[in-house]
């Protein structure tokens, strides 16, 4: 590139020799110009106001007159030259830039596509979802509570007695420091006694969450897991309407041929209380029975520790585990599968709740 030095002599606009040695040092420079960046400091340099032909150029005006006009000419195609040779120097850049991109930006169709996993939704996740849409669609609502629960939701308001088996260390995680009776829930239960202290009556409510118990892992346990609650208090409410709950359900649930069976059992938040079964018709191996839950009519006295009165309201309640319901549903044969995070398990269910 050659570039003006500050305080070069002005050529005489009268000079041919003069102004076609810089016309042709400009037109060398604008042919040497390897890019648009190039050529533009090209073009300040040889055409700019300070430039060696705008500066002759400028003298023209104080020439004696016979002179103007030779001047003038020499000039006008002076400069006419340099700046075809600019124009068609950019065109010419500009399509070596065009085709430069085109090159660049070529999209090779034929390449094979980058797979990149989308990743799915855990099964418990689903199942969870399906679980309270069934509900949702019976017009109950969603409850939730906290997973570190004071002991007087866990176990007291839930009519335990102080000795129960269930306090003990083997069953429940307490959390330190003892003075604060906190334990992690072992059960959604306690969410039963929240809602009713919460909530106006009537209350139909579905409480899903995860529960902690101190069981070792292996293909049967895990100590953290699933459930959800169900609790209804209203007047008049009975066994039967427990039942017809459970049956509707199980039936939206597993298919039409799906059913329930109660069968007698002890809780002490329930009274009468029962062991729930399922007539599971999808099971592998033929159609059977499995144990699901614990249900039953809300004991008199944790009503009463709710602030309801037991001779107006009455409820029930059931509870239900969904790796449980994983495991028979899609035949997971090892809990330890659910919770290890490899996304081709995963895979396996689909996006469909
Ligand atoms: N909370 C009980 C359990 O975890 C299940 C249950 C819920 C039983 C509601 C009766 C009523 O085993």
């Amino acid at each position: 590139m050659t570039e003006t030095l500050p305080g070069a002599a002005i050529p005489n606009p009268t000079d041919e020799a003069a102004i076609t040695a810089a016309v042709d040092q400009a037109i060398a420079a604008i042919a040497g110009a390897g890019s648009l960046d190039e050529l533009k400091a090209v073009r300040l340099a040889h055409t700019g106001e300070k430039s060696p032909l705008s500066l002759a150029n400028r003298e023209i005006g104080g020439l004696p007159k016979d002179q103007k006009a030779v001047a003038g000419k020499l000039m006008g195609s002076s400069r006419g030259r340099v700046n075809k040779a600019l124009a068609d120097r950019t065109a010419e850049l500009e399509a070596q830039n065009d085709a430069r991109i085109l090159l660049v930006e070529t999209v090779d169709v034929t390449a094979a596509p980058r797979r990149r996993r989308a990743g799915a939704r855990h099964p418990l996740s689903t199942l969870q979802d399906r679980v309270a849409d069934i509900f949702v669609g019976m017009g109950w609502e969603i409850a939730e509570g906290p997973e570190v629960e004071s002991e007087w939701f866990n176990f007291d308001a839930l009519n335990f007695k102080p000795d129960h088996p269930a306090r003990e260390m083997q069953d429940t995680f307490f959390v330190e420091p003892p003075e604060a009776h906190l334990v992690m829930r072992t059960h959604t239960s306690p969410v039963q006694v929240r809602s009713m202290l919460e909530r106006e009556l009537p209350i139909y409510v579905l409480c899903p969450g995860k529960v902690f118990r101190t069981d070792e892992l292996d293909a049967t346990h895990t100590p953290v897991f699933h459930q959800f609650e169900g609790l209804a208090i209203d007047k008049n409410l009975s066994m039967a309407d427990l039942l017809g709950t459970l049956e509707h359900f199980t039936r939206q649930m597993f298919g039409d041929e799906a059913s329930v069976r109660l069968r007698p059992n002890y809780f002490p938040f329930t009274e009468p209380s029962a062991e729930l079964d399922i007539w599971h018709p999808g099971a592998k191996g033929g159609p059977r029975w499995i144990e699901w839950g614990g249900c039953g009519m809300v004991n008199p006295n944790v009503l009463r520790a709710a602030g309801i009165d037991p001779d107006i309201y009455s409820g029930f309640a059931f509870g239900m585990g969904i790796e449980r319901a994983l495991m028979f549903r899609n035949e997971v044969g090892d809990m330890r599968d659910m919770i290890e995070g490899d996304v081709r398990f995963s895979e396996h269910f689909g996006m469909e709740i």
